[in-house]
């Protein structure tokens, strides 16, 4: 999703500050975009920009020409389209009257009535973007007489929604001023010079010390030197901190793609969201900070919030929440941030989330707490994520960076954390000590597992033939197996662009089972427990109708392939952790599916890594 970054670097000339912010593009691009741009303001006080739809690479022919000149303040952007479709007029930056560029993340909400006056006013637009109304709302107030800063701050006033504004102005060479609401954007204080970023991996490759904007916050950059500002205009101090993220590019190895390795990366990601976090037949508490367990005794109610597969994760997690007596419930934190409701007694909210910067989430996290939750916690995989700064307890999963927009390592070990999180809360609850021991022992199984399921590559690719020129498919799957089977679904929609629906294996027959024929694949998550026989039945259901069936099922089960049924055998494990190593078959399916039909398989189109507008 949009990126910023921009900068003043005292020293090096407009080269050093084309080959800063160019890096900061290409460490924006995880994030997912479809145009990217930059401007730089030079000491002849004008503004140059170079702007493109498509790949950050693509733009790189065009910035030689900012290269030649004195510039030292740039801004840059990645743009993931919301009003006005990929091009290069609707790319950022934004230039008003030559005098002023602005990059914007979000989406300002009363672009339309901005617009209406600003038209009135005589101000041309030249894009269908809602943000290129701040370009224009800022140069109005320079043109009023205003600084650089007077002006973004009397701009941001005006505006409603959701953003994070980086500004230069043509008259001002060594000015940068940057702004935020509901937005992120981070200042990062390097020596002889600072940048402004809508995300820490986009400085790492400069320096490690910054500050984080909070709501309203406005920062004024001054050759080099900074100054923060809160909404009401007062100066203030926010906290430095240092990044302890990797500032390194994740190197693919042998792999084809992100994905690809990030699959194959599940049995050491799940190992190190462990690590230190057991010991003997027990999970360590100290894992959740202080004061987690004073949190855990008057917790009675446990409300998940959480977007895609991060919320079939929480849906996952809910079976093993009630399982051991700890009520809970799951909402789409894009439903749950618009609906009032009752908060329980002892209500934690728990937000899940790989990057921790997902605006549906982090808002759902905030109405939580304005509706009365007392405390929220969060499994998050970015140690540096809004959503980790927001919460008050936090269990971090250490899957490593994921960079395929299709999430994959994220998912199981944010299933691995939420099951240590059941741990805690349900030892309070009906989790006796011998169970936890139990559940205990499946977690440790579990790295070795997800390895053995890994072996299955092979035989997942020979079936993954037959879907390639499938333009549907069904997933079934029952109990905490059928949120399994929901991101078997997404993944293989994500990455291969096939359609792909989800159930719960009972409900067919009210209606799904209508689209069953021989050209409609049905896959079926078969684990060996207490449902098996009834998944069975809904497997002959498909079969009796002509329903060609791929059956993932436990060694030992009993279910056999033959005339239109295949069988694929995962490996035996406990009951608590068989959603886990489910998955990964599912994941391999979708993957091998994909490079089967050749799509851009961690860049899927449309989508985006970080998904920071609603
Ligand atoms: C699917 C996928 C998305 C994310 C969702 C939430 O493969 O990646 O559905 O799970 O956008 O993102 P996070 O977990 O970062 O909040």
């Amino acid at each position: 999703m949009c990126g910023i970054i921009g900068a003043v670097l005292c020293e090096g000339g407009a080269g050093a500050l084309v080959d800063t912010l160019g890096e900061g593009l290409r460490r924006l691009e995880y994030r997912g975009y479809d145009s990217a741009g930059m401007a730089l303001v030079g000491g002849d006080k004008t503004i140059r920009r170079a702007r493109r739809p498509g790949r950050v690479r693509e733009l790189e022919q065009d910035l030689g020409a900012l290269r030649e000149g004195d510039a030292r303040t740039g801004i840059a952007h990645t743009r993931w389209a919301t009003h006005g479709a990929p091009s290069e007029a609707n790319a950022h930056p934004h230039i008003c009257n030559g005098a002023v560029a602005v990059v914007c993340n979000g989406i300002v909400e009363n672009h339309e009535e901005l617009r209406r006056a600003q038209t009135e006013a005589g101000f041309r637009f030249t894009s269908q973007t809602d943000t290129e109304v701040v370009a224009h709302e800022i140069c109005a107030q320079v043109q009023d007489g205003r600084d650089l800063l007077g002006a973004v701050q009397a701009a941001a006033a005006k505006l409603k929604g959701a953003y994070a504004i980086g500004a230069v102005a043509a008259g001002e060479p060594g000015r940068l001023v940057g702004a935020r609401r509901g937005s992120p954007l981070i200042v990062g204080i390097a020596d002889g010079g600072a940048l402004i970023v809508s995300d820490v991996p986009a400085l790492l490759h400069v320096t490690r010390d910054y500050l984080v904007l909070e709501e309203g916050d406005v920062v004024d950059i001054v050759d080099g030197a900074f100054t923060v500002y809160d909404a009401a205009g007062s100066e203030v101090q926010r906290e430095l901190r240092k990044s302890g993220g990797d500032s390194g590019a994740v190197e693919l190895g042998n792999y084809r793609h992100y994905m690809e390795k990030e699959i194959f990366e599940q049995g050491r990601a799940v190992a190190d969201t462990l690590e230190g976090r057991l010991s003997g037949g027990h999970i360590l508490e100290e894992m959740f900070g202080a004061g987690s367990g004073a949190l855990f005794d008057r917790v009675k109610f446990v409300k998940c919030i959480a977007c895609g597969t991060s919320f079939y994760a929480a849906m996952v997690a809910r079976h093993w929440f009630e399982s051991c007596g700890v009520p809970c419930d799951v909402e789409i934190a894009s439903e749950f941030r618009y609906r009032r409701h009752t908060v329980p007694d002892g209500a934690l909210v728990v937000a899940v989330s790989q990057s921790g910067e997902t605006i549906d989430t982090l808002e759902a996290l905030r109405h939580a707490r304005r509706i009365g939750y007392r405390d929220a916690l969060c499994i998050c995989n970015v140690a540096e994520s809004s959503l980790v700064r927001e919460s008050d307890f936090v269990l971090l999963t250490h899957a490593g960076r994921e960079i395929g927009v299709a999430s994959t390592k994220a998912f199981t070990t944010q299933l691995t954390a939420l099951l240590l999180l059941v741990i805690a809360l349900g030892r309070r609850a009906a989790l006796a000590a011998a169970a936890e021991s139990e559940l205990v022992a499946e977690l440790r199984a579990l790295p070795t597992a997800v390895a053995r399921a890994l072996e299955l590559n092979a035989a997942v690719a020979a079936v993954a033939r037959r879907f390639a020129d499938k333009r549907h498919a069904l997933y079934l799957g029952r109990g905490a197996h059928y949120p399994v089977a929901l991101e078997g679904a997404l993944k293989l929609k994500e990455i291969s662009y096939i359609h792909a629906e989800a159930y719960p294996a009972g409900e067919l027959k009210h209606g799904p089972l209508a689209l069953v024929d021989n050209d409609m694949p049905v896959v079926a998550v078969a684990p060996n427990n207490e449902l098996l026989v009834k998944i069975k039945s809904n497997i002959q259901e498909v079969r009796a109708r002509g329903g060609q069936l791929l059956v993932f099922t436990a060694e030992g089960a009993g279910i056999r392939g033959g005339d239109g049924v295949t069988v694929v055998e995962v490996p035996s494990v406990g009951d608590a952790v068989s959603p886990i190593v489910f998955t990964v078959p599912l994941q391999l399916l979708a993957y091998h599916v994909a490079t089967i039909k050749g799509t851009d398989i961690d860049k899927p189109r449309n989508l985006a890594k970080a998904v920071t507008v609603e």
